[in-house]
């Protein structure tokens, strides 16, 4: 059975999926993308996936390239065309194909791609094991509340932390303090069992995983404290995890070289993939929305 792509309207074999040389995406980086995880054969957040889809495009001048609903039809015919029950679905729209010249092109449709990979979720290895992460400078643009497919500054930052050693980039911005890492949010729990991971503003995108562990975390009487954090701070820290729809929740059990608590997965990362996992199969209610939401000094 062959991998199906999804290419502008067209459901098309994966090895023969392409798009056209002057698409925007390829000459400018000219798009944005959004990645939903299919959890036992369910959509996990898709909702707030799809509104950060809309508003990204949004902030971009994009238009949406099908409705809404079309787009979850879609989704839903990627997983079952490539007879997949887990799966990362990664849906990419770009400002579309146009002689290459750099103010917008008039009256151009977006492009649209989607492609569905098998991701295994139960005795994931990251999940278990934890991973090893290193600091390396944010050298990203002002805009990184947009998930956009310009996404050289994270190759480079995961590279340089997988040349020293490390599995995964913190990145850690002009001021000394942590951003996120290279595809997920960054989160650590302290002495004191608080949880702190960064405010949204403009410096890092608000994840959807991260958004649904407000919910969680609510629920459970949980506090998270929203506020930067300082590598120094991290090393301290009880625990450090990672959240993103592809992996869910990542233990972070070195920083740097040096051994976050125990230097294993500890009780809290835990617990939440635990809650993210009933919540992905609709045990703790409705999925979140996505709003920006951004801190007023930088909305
Ligand atoms: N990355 N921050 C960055 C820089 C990201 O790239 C991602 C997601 C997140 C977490 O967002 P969410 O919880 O909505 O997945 C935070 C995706 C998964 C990727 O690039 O593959």
């Amino acid at each position: 059975m062959p991998r199906i792509a999804y290419v502008n309207g067209s459901y098309v074999p994966h090895h023969e999926a392409s798009v056209h040389i002057e698409d925007r995406g390829f000459q400018f980086a000219d798009g944005i993308y959004e990645v939903v995880a299919c959890i036992n054969g369910k959509m996990t957040d898709e909702r707030g996936h799809l509104d950060r889809l809309e508003r990204s495009l949004d902030e971009l001048g994009i238009p949406m390239p099908v409705t809404r609903r079309s787009l979850q039809f879609i989704i839903r015919e990627m997983v079952r065309r490539n007879r997949l029950k887990n799966a990362n679905v990664y849906i990419q729209v770009t400002r579309g194909v146009a002689k290459r010249d750099f103010p917008f092109p008039v009256e151009v449709p977006p492009s649209i791609v989607l492609t569905a990979r098998n991701f295994q979720f139960d005795n994931n290895k990251n999940v278990e094991k934890g991973v090893t992460a290193m600091t390396v400078a944010d050298i990203r643009w002002k805009r990184r509340d947009i998930k956009t497919t310009m996404l050289l500054a994270q190759v480079l930052a995961k590279q340089e932390a997988m040349d020293g050693g490390a599995y995964d980039a913190w990145m850690v911005d002009d001021e000394g303090f942590v951003t996120e890492a290279s595809s997920s949010n960054a989160w650590i729990v302290t002495k004191d069992g608080k949880l702190v991971t960064r405010n949204a503003t403009t410096s890092i995108l608000r994840g959807v995983t991260r958004t649904a562990f407000e919910k969680i975390c609510s629920g459970l009487q949980m506090k998270i404290e929203e506020r930067a954090f300082t590598p120094a701070e991290a090393y301290e820290a009880q625990e450090a995890f990672n959240t993103s729809a592809v992996a869910l929740v990542v233990p972070v059990i070195m920083l740097d070289g040096k051994k976050i608590g125990t230097g294993e997965p500890g009780p809290v990362a835990k617990k939440l993939y635990a809650e993210y996992r009933a919540y992905a199969e609709g045990q703790r209610g409705e999925h979140v929305e996505w709003v920006a939401n951004l801190d007023e000094d930088e909305a």
